[in-house]
């Protein structure tokens, strides 16, 4: 049975307890980094003091220890994300950014060839644009986009033509600027309506709401570890085991083969092939205490209460400031995470991000690697305020003090 208090995650995060510039934090910025609670912390630091070893390797008991670790992970995950095939479905990368890369360039110069389209979207994060590039740069793939409307969703008017040719339709289930959730079952049903296979960037909702690849039906799913409350330096990519079967390593060495003799090498099977070296070891002891954390909190829950937090932000942002701090992203809470882009007129966002850590309060200021939708807003930069699964409405109120003497300071 799930019992979630925010206020009781929030116990239970020892950054949370810092001051900053003499005041308590207010961390608003999940959506770059989320916080690990105590559970992930320790059971980082307990595989380090007791089970420490190099894993598919020594026999010793730390060392099979330190594996079973390492792939006990690798299993909560796919029945974190449902995966249909478990653990030969899981492969463990860095991050987001890594998942995608390995995405282009093993599945896509695998199966790609020039003049093949790639279909993305204008709300995209660099992650899922920059490798897509690089293998049009190497193979002459097209890298078609879906452009955004006025009103901060997908337009997907032309979808239809969009994604003629399309072999891989490649988008973010919530826009890490705009906070606008994308509607990822239907786009998924029209892209494989039209042959394409489907590829999701669940960085910005993996800590923020359930995740399953079977109800969702995509194709490849990316995320983080420390956008679920875990470690840094740890990223998944899921895909389907026949897809994954037929995708060439990416990087090579140690861990990943089957033989290696002076004519050549034989690559391993399975996840193992696409994991090179000594993986992050206890970094997936932190993921999975994350898992478990999160589940014990229920993602449905943490959905609700970050949508009622972002609703009440949105009102008073909108009623408080005289129509002087713009949301970069959809007015109302609905199909919208707890991301807060703010245009305060007449102010730089590095500007605004001083002042309020002046009050303690963290926020992004920048680009958010998403320059394309940056441009299509004719903005540089916004500053970003974000919710995670402890935020407060408490923490909504520092924001707007902070926020109105940003504005008086600078009026
Ligand atoms: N992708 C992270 C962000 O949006 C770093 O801030």
């Amino acid at each position: 049975m799930s019992s979630y208090s925010p206020r009781r995650v929030r116990d239970d995060t020892p950054l949370l307890n810092r001051e900053i510039n003499g005041r308590p934090i207010t961390y608003l910025d999940s959506a770059s980094s989320t916080l690990p609670p105590r559970p992930v912390i320790e059971a980082m630091s307990r595989y380090y003091e007791l089970r420490h070893a190099n894993v598919h390797r020594g026999v010793y008991q730390t060392a099979v220890e330190a594996t079973d670790v390492y792939e006990g992970a690798r299993a909560a995950t796919a029945r974190f994300i449902n995966a249909p095939r478990g653990v030969d479905e899981i492969v463990f990368t860095k991050n987001t950014t890594e998942a995608f890369n390995l995405l282009a360039k093993s599945w896509g110069a695998a199966h790609l060839k020039a003049g093949d389209v790639v279909l993305v979207t204008e709300m995209e994060h660099h992650a899922n644009i920059v490798p897509w590039f690089q293998l049009r740069d190497q193979i002459g793939i097209e890298v078609r986009f879906v452009p955004v409307s006025d009103d901060f969703r997908l337009d997907v008017s032309g979808l239809d033509r969009l994604l003629e040719g399309v072999k891989l339709f490649s988008f973010t289930a919530a826009s890490n600027v705009l906070g606008t959730r994308n509607p990822v079952k239907e786009l998924t049903r029209i892209a494989h309506d039209h042959g394409a296979l489907v590829a999701l960037d669940a960085a910005q909702s993996v800590g923020h709401q359930p995740s399953d690849v079977v109800d969702l039906d995509v194709d490849f799913f990316c995320f983080s570890a420390h956008k679920m409350l875990g470690p840094t330096g740890l990223g998944v990519l899921w895909t389907r085991a026949a897809i994954l079967e037929s995708m060439p390593p990416f990087l090579g060495g140690g861990g990943m083969i089957a033989d290696v003799r002076v004519d050549g090498y034989v690559p391993a099977n399975g996840p193992t092939r696409f994991e090179a070296g000594t993986p992050p070891i206890a970094e997936t002891a932190g993921l999975a205490a994350a898992i478990r954390y999160l589940e014990g909190l229920g993602l449905e829950n943490i959905a609700r209460h970050e949508e009622d937090l972002t609703a009440d932000a949105l009102k008073r942002l909108a009623n408080e400031f005289d129509g002087r701090v713009r949301i970069i992203g959809p007015a109302d809470a609905v199909d919208r995470g707890g991301v807060l882009s703010l245009d305060v007129d007449g102010v730089h966002p590095h500007d605004v991000a001083q002042v309020l850590d002046q009050f303690g309060v963290c926020v992004r200021p920048g680009h958010h690697c998403a320059k394309p939708l940056m441009r299509r807003f004719n903005l540089a930069a916004t500053a970003r305020a974000s919710f995670g699964p402890y935020s407060l409405t408490t923490d909504t109120d520092v924001l707007l003090e902070a926020l109105e003497s940003a504005v008086t300071m600078f009026g």
